[in-house]
């Protein structure tokens, strides 16, 4: 009994530990502004743009929120950096030439050359693999990281 206590105490900790609010300028002033009524959980997952954030605080004030001009400009800030959408991303394995380059932002043939290399060399397993790429430099492979999956 004891035993299954501290395994569920410990598993809502690291629940809770993850749910919070990323670091960034403004953190504090959304913090005091916006788990007045609930924890910060109830947005620290999201990923949103600024005019969905906009949307989300009218609704908030909706609800009772009041809020300065000069709070809500630095809570608007902070949720738009620290809670902005997710990179897109793209399967550089399976993606056509013309996804390459909406996604990644790179011409037509530095894509072509993506998937030729593939074709030839099978499946990229690493961002190295795809730095191996003609036309493709390191300094621009690394750049778009976060937009890259395998
Ligand atoms: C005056 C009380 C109050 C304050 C302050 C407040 N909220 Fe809320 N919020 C609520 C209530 C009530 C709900 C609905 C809860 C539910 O559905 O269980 C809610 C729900 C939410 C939701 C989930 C629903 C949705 O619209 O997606 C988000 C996200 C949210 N709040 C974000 C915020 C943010 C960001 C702030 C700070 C700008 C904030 N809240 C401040 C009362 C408040």
């Amino acid at each position: 009994m004891i035993r299954t206590l501290l395994i569920l105490t410990t598993l809502f900790a690291a629940s809770a530990w993850a749910q919070d609010l990323p670091d960034g300028p403004g953190k504090p002033a959304t913090e005091r502004i916006c788990t007045g009524c609930h924890g910060a959980e109830m947005f620290a997952t999201y990923h949103k743009s600024a005019d969905d954030w906009e949307r989300t605080i009218t609704t908030m004030t909706e609800k009772g929120l009041s809020i300065s001009d000069a709070d809500y400009a630095t809570v608007l800030d902070y949720l738009s950096k620290s809670l902005g959408p997710l990179p897109p991303k793209v399967n550089v394995n399976k993606a056509t030439a013309a996804d390459l380059v909406r996604i990644l932002k790179i011409t037509d043939k530095q894509a072509e050359a993506i998937v030729a290399y593939r074709t030839k060399n099978g499946d990229f397993k690493d961002l190295d693999g795809v730095k191996k790429v003609d036309g493709l430099d390191a300094a621009t492979v690394d750049g778009k990281k976060d937009n890259i999956v395998f």
